[in-house]
């Protein structure tokens, strides 16, 4: 394991029987709250960023937003948000997904992004991978180029890796960690 890994795994707090009962959530507040590792965190996404040559960072709603905002500005590339339904204005596009229970929908403004554009999607945790399968198929639809899809967690027992990796079509997933 890197040191980096340690620093971010020290930061993470599992949190059992939330939001339910069964479930252990992973809590990243106290990352966030911590300068070094929140700092660290963005630097390792920026140089996946300027690796990759994105122009682009898209953000999913909520936690995506916290860890992509900073990495648009420390690669020096513009930022796009993939919202959850009914909060953007204009034009858009929506994707629904399945949840565990009943189904969800995430849309992007559908002038937020050109052919030119090179796209990395960053997210905090990738679990079945229902969201960031419907967020691909987004940034594809509004006609941009997905470079990779970056994510600070991989809980690896949920195989949410097939489903992002079937919609990445052979962009790079990369998760800093796995749980
Ligand atoms: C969580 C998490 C990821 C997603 C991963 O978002 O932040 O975006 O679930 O799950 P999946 O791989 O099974 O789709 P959620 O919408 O629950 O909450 P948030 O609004 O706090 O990001
Ligand atoms: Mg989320």
């Amino acid at each position: 394991m890197t040191s980096l890994q340690e620093l971010l795994l020290s930061r993470i707090k599992d949190v059992p029987d939330y939001p339910k009962p069964g479930i252990v959530f992973k809590d990243i507040t106290p990352l966030l709250a911590d300068s070094a590792a929140f700092t660290a965190l963005t630097d390792a996404f920026a140089e996946i960023c300027l690796r990759q040559g994105a122009t682009k960072v898209v953000g999913l709603e909520a936690r995506g937003f916290i860890l992509a905002a900073p990495v648009a500005v420390r690669a020096g590339v513009g930022f796009v948000p993939v919202r959850k339904a009914g909060k953007l204005p204009g034009a858009t596009l929506g994707q629904t997904y399945a949840l565990e229970y009943g189904r969800a929908e995430v849309e992007i403004q559908a002038n937020a992004l050109t052919a030119d554009d090179r796209v990395l999607m960053i997210d905090d945790v990738l679990a079945t991978g229902g969201t960031a399968e419907a967020s691909l198929e987004l940034i594809r639809r509004a006609g941009a180029q997905v470079t990779g899809l970056a994510v600070l967690m991989e809980l690896g027992f949920l195989d949410g890796r097939a489903k992002a990796e079937a919609a990445l079509s052979g962009a790079p997933l990369e998760a800093l960690v796995t749980v």
